[in-house]
């Protein structure tokens, strides 16, 4: 019942959330590429760290699109961690769409069609625009009130004084009402420097006044300089976008804001879906965007986990995508060894699933010759132990030590997903035993209570739920039907 040990003080609450990959922060690899042993939140499954590694470096330099990585391995190997570390290596910039084999079967969207949407998520653009804005460090923020019209209880904001001041001079505007929206949506307080675009009246906080840059202040803050030049002025403004972005704008002009206003002169508004057509014109404007050196092309990354659950006509589509010029990288993961490609999605009518021969990891010989194949690689025992070890303590748990080596166990003869399930319904088990303890609160913050799991909730938790195998035992000998 050690008390907890000082951590360091985190702006945001993502710590509280636990979500399956939250301790993975990155490939945690060292500057020469290869990966520590431990780091990042990644243990072990060095050479797919290494491999991942490279093909960030690749997505950098911009020379990986139209290609397909296939993390390839049994399940609870990693696979997805390995993909949401390259999206982190690769930062907030760089596109990166996340989606699941059999998320593209609906009964709305054609399949290709959902494919190729998110394709167009993981292709992004930088736009660089100069619009005319006004920007300085705020020095006054004032609604003013007035009567309901409509003689209800309350006052209504008429308008919104806004003081602005640069290094060159100040000036007060009076902004609409759905600024004030706005400001209020990007938490704008007096002493932050923000820009409001004039045509649309977009308000972007920038940072706070480096001129309140001694203020005591826990959160961390970015400060920035007094804006140069005038308040009212012509700026350049960079901007990401995504071509699905793009596409959503065009398609509805009135509802999705403005993303990129140079695309408003180049296309005609209309009111539409997003059709093939739509997206060859998006596409025509991006290339002369770019032949003009206004924006420039963004390949971010797709990632299709799952990828097994696609069918034929799906992995044909895929493939043909990869050629096109505008094409992200692709990675696929699957834990499939030898077996025959879905030929439809709904094999109950097509009996067919044995048109295809088996091929390795279900997916199509084509395409698979297209993929560069990572393969990821079951734990040894002490690798479990200090992958539970890390989510425990992400969910807020004490492990004693008999308590880890007995999850390390489970991890190790059943599998890594189910030690980890375990986690969970153990934590509530010991603390319906009342085995909480508080530890120490930071400065400042509420004293937390921490459960503290023994060997025997760890027991109880593996009694309660079982795993798929002796699920698979206990009804292998039935007849379709729990009887
Ligand atoms: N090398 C690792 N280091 C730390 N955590 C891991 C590692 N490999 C897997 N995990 C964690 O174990 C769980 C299962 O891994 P996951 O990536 O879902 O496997 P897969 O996608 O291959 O089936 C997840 O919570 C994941 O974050
Ligand atoms: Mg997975």
């Amino acid at each position: 019942m050690a008390p907890t040990a000082i951590t360091d003080v985190k702006s945001t609450s993502r710590e509280h959330r636990t979500a399956a990959h939250t301790h993975i922060k990155g490939l945690g690899l060292r500057s020469d590429g290869t990966a520590e042993p431990s780091s990042g939140g990644f243990v072990g499954q060095a050479h797919a760290r290494e491999a991942c590694g490279l093909v960030v470096d690749l997505v950098r330099a911009k020379k990986m699109s139209g290609r397909a990585v296939l993390l390839a391995g049994g399940p609870g190997t990693g696979k997805t961690a390995l993909a949401l570390a390259v999206s982190q290596e690769l930062g907030t910039k760089v596109p990166f769409c996340p989606i699941v084999g059999s998320e593209i079967y609906s009964a709305e969207v054609k399949k290709t069609e959902a494919l190729m949407e998110n394709f167009r998520r993981a292709i992004g653009l930088r736009v660089r625009e100069v619009k005319e804005v006004y920007e300085g460090e705020v020095t006054a923020l004032t609604p003013e009130e007035t009567e309901n019209p409509l003689g209800a209880y309350g006052r209504t904001i008429a308008h919104l004084l806004v003081g602005l001041k640069s290094a060159r001079g100040t000036k007060k505007l009076r902004l609409d009402p759905s600024i004030y929206e706005a400001i209020q949506k990007e938490r704008v307080r007096l002493g932050d420097v923000i820009y409001i675009e004039a045509n649309t009246g977009a308000v972007k906080r920038v940072g706070r006044s480096d001129a309140y840059a001694t203020e005591f202040d826990l959160e961390a803050e970015e400060y920035v300089p007094v804006p140069k030049g005038d308040v009212h002025k012509k700026k350049e403004i960079v901007q990401d976008v995504t071509l699905h972005d793009l596409d959503v704008a065009n398609a509805r002009p009135q509802g999705g804001q403005d993303v990129v206003s140079l695309m408003g002169q180049l296309m005609k508004p209309k009111k539409t879906e997003i059709t093939e057509k739509l997206r060859a014109e998006v596409n025509k404007v991006v290339s002369r965007f770019i032949d003009q050196g206004v924006a420039d092309l963004v390949p971010g990354v797709l990632f299709i986990d799952e990828v097994h659950m696609l069918d034929l006509e799906s992995f044909t589509y895929l493939a043909r995508a990869l050629e096109s010029p505008l094409s992200p990288l692709v990675i696929l993961a699957s834990n499939r060894g030898l077996v025959s490609p879905r030929t439809s999605a709904d094999s109950a009518f097509s009996h067919t699933d044995d048109d295809l021969p088996p091929s390795p990891h279900g997916l199509p010989t084509d395409l698979l010759s297209r993929c560069l194949i990572v393969p990821t690689f079951p734990y040894a025992q002490p690798e479990i132990r200090s992958i539970v070890a890390s989510r425990a303590k992400i969910e807020g748990v004490q492990l004693a030590d008999p308590a880890l080596d007995e999850l390390a166990g489970v991890g190790a003869e059943i599998s890594l997903r189910y030690a980890v399930g375990l986690i969970g319904p153990s934590a509530v088990l010991a603390r319906v035993a009342g085995k909480t303890v508080l530890g120490s609160g930071q400065m400042g913050e509420k004293e937390k209570s921490v459960v503290n799991v023994g060997v025997e909730e760890i027991r109880e938790a593996k009694d309660l739920f079982w795993d798929a195998s002796r699920s698979a035992k206990a009804v292998g000998t039935g007849s379709g039907w729990i009887g």
